[in-house]
């Protein structure tokens, strides 16, 4: 059986820090056959949206933001794990990229401001996959920002959208939503397919342009698939705010504290 680690919108450097520490100690202990990071791995804050005619828009923070992307996690990844890793592309990953072609096409380059190109894949032995990725029987994984997938506000049902546009089981990211939803048709309900949102490990905090209290129908999750054969089995793995989580009854992250409520040690 193949175990498979799904991850999606870290946002670096808005990243929940504890959460992604621990899921890198995560994966290194548990040693899946196989690691896709579904996308918006960095936020690219500078040629976004939100930052145009800001202060923000003149950061020059592209190389910086890529630059600790491999530093914080790419690096320490790799690290303790050598099998399979894939990125997808997604929205922010080509914000640089689009910036110059849109804004300052004079200047365009086919390579430097590509996201593979910015954190090094090659170097670290990353895939990148730009649109979608099949990667179980049935089973394909995209970010989610394509042209022609509606988004849905209920957890998985964007997901689901996809699903039936590719007439496939579809994983995705990009809503910061953690879900499942299943669909059956034909007759005895023979047909049946499934959308899967595996949540973002964004630091909710950081997320300025959701204004100061942070509203946001968002959650903290990853996913974990498993396959035998043509069976796949996709679950999430909710992480608390701490950025703690559990994975087959093995807790990885949380602080322990003794019976007077006092810390002792951290598992991670
Ligand atoms: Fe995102
Ligand atoms: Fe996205």
């Amino acid at each position: 059986m193949k175990r498979i680690v799904i991850v999606s919108d870290l946002q670096m450097p808005l990243e929940h820090k504890a959460a992604n520490r621990n899921l890198i100690n995560f994966i290194h202990d548990y040693q899946p056959d196989e690691v896709i990071n579904i996308g918006d791995i960095t936020d690219y804050t500078a040629p976004g949206r939100w930052s145009a005619g800001k202060r923000a828009e003149y950061g020059m923070s592209v190389k910086e933001e890529a630059g600790y992307t491999v530093a914080n996690h790419v690096r320490p990844l790799r690290k303790g794990y050598d099998k399979k890793v894939t990125l997808l592309g997604s929205n922010h990953g080509e914000r640089p990229h689009k910036y110059l072609v849109e804004r300052c096409p004079a200047m365009y380059d086919e390579v430097i401001f590509q996201e593979p190109h910015l954190l090094r894949l090659d170097e670290f032995g990353i895939d990148f996959e730009p649109l979608k990725y099949d990667f179980a029987p049935g089973w394909t994984a995209t970010h989610g920002h394509a042209k022609g997938i509606s988004l849905s506000r209920f957890a998985g049902g964007t997901a689901m959208n996809a699903a039936r546009k590719f007439q496939k089981n579809v994983v995705c990211g990009h809503t910061h939503r953690a879900g499942i939803i299943s669909e059956s048709s034909g007759e005895f309900a023979a047909r049946q397919l499934t959308g899967v949102e595996v949540g973002c490990l964004m630091d909710i905090k950081k997320a300025s342009y959701l204004g100061a209290a942070g509203f946001g129908n968002w959650q903290l999750a990853f996913g974990l698939f498993y396959v035998n054969g043509n069976r796949v089995s996709p679950s999430i793995i909710d992480v608390e705010r701490d950025g703690s989580f559990m994975v087959e009854g093995e807790v990885y992250g949380s602080v322990k504290r003794n019976a007077l409520g006092r810390f002792v040690s951290s598992a991670t």
